[in-house]
C-alpha cells in the first residue's frame, strides 16, 4: 500500500469511528467481554495498548474471534513493536511519538501508521515521509485546540487524531476542528467498571460518549 492509499485508509477509518477508544487489558479474561461493551456502545474501532502483557494477545484473539471489529494497535515504540502488532493482524498501528524509527518502519509497515506528534517539527518530519495524518499527543498538555488551530495554517492538508485529556466535557470541541478526523482515550473506560467487570457501565458510557458528541 502506498503513504497515500494509507493516509486515506487511516483517515476514513478515524472519520468513521469518531472516537478511538484506548485500551489496556488487564487480563484475559478483559479481552472480548470489553471489546464487547464498547462495540455495544456503538465503538467499534479500538486501539488495544502494548502496555500490558496481555496487548498482543488481545490483537490476535479480537482479530479472530470479532472479524468485525477494526482492531489496531497502541504504544507502537520502535521497529520490532510495530513488526510483532503486524503479525498478529493489527489493521493500524498508533505510535506516542514521531521517533525516526517509527516513521521509517510505518512507511514499510502494510497497514496504516498514525504517528503522534507534539510539535510542528515532528509533522514536519513526518510529512517529508509522506505522511498526513497524526495522533496530536498528549493533546491538552501539549496545545489543546488553540494548537490544532495554528497547525492548520501551515499544515492545511494534515488531519489529527488528539488524544491525552480528552474527556465528556472537552470531545465535541475538538471534532468540532476542521483537522480534526476523530478523538482518542480511556474516559469511557472508567477503572473501577473495569476492575469489577461492570460491563453494562462500560457500554452506557461508550453510548453517552458518542451522544456528547451530538
Ligand atoms: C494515550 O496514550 O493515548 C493516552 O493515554 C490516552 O489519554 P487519556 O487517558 O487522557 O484519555
Amino acid at each position: 500500500m502506498s503513504m497515500e492509499q494509507k493516509n486515506a485508509l487511516i483517515e476514513q477509518l478515524c472519520v468513521r469511528a469518531r472516537i478511538l477508544p484506548v485500551i489496556t487489558i488487564g487480563s484475559e479474561a478483559q479481552i472480548l467481554p470489553l471489546a464487547d461493551a464498547l462495540a455495544a456502545g456503538g465503538l467499534h474501532t479500538l486501539e488495544i495498548t502494548l502496555r500490558s502483557a496481555h496487548g498482543l494477545t488481545a490483537i490476535r484473539r479480537l482479530r479472530e474471534e470479532r472479524p468485525e471489529l477494526c482492531i489496531g494497535a497502541g504504544t507502537v515504540l520502535d521497529r520490532r513493536m510495530m513488526d510483532e502488532v503486524e503479525a498478529v493482524g493489527a489493521q493500524f498501528v498508533v505510535t506516542p511519538g514521531a521517533s525516526r524509527e517509527v516513521l521509517e518502519a510505518g512507511v514499510q509497515c502494510s497497514v496504516p501508521v498514525l504517528p503522534g506528534t507534539s510539535s510542528a517539527t515532528d509533522i514536519m518530519e513526518g510529512y517529508a515521509l509522506g505522511y498526513r495524518c497524526f495522533k496530536l499527543f498528549p493533546a491538552q498538555i501539549c496545545g489543546g485546540i488553540a494548537a490544532l488551530r495554528a497547525f492548520a495554517g501551515p499544515f492545511g492538508d494534515v488531519r489529527f487524531c488528539p488524544t491525552g485529556g480528552i474527556n465528556a466535557d472537552n470531545a465535541r470541541e475538538y471534532l468540532a476542528l476542521p483537522n480534526v478526523m476523530c478523538v482518542g482515550g480511556t474516559w469511557m473506560i472508567d477503572g473501577t467498571s473495569l476492575a469489577n467487570g461492570d460491563w453494562a457501565a462500560i457500554q452506557r458510557a461508550s453510548t453517552e460518549a458518542l451522544a456528547t458528541l451530538g
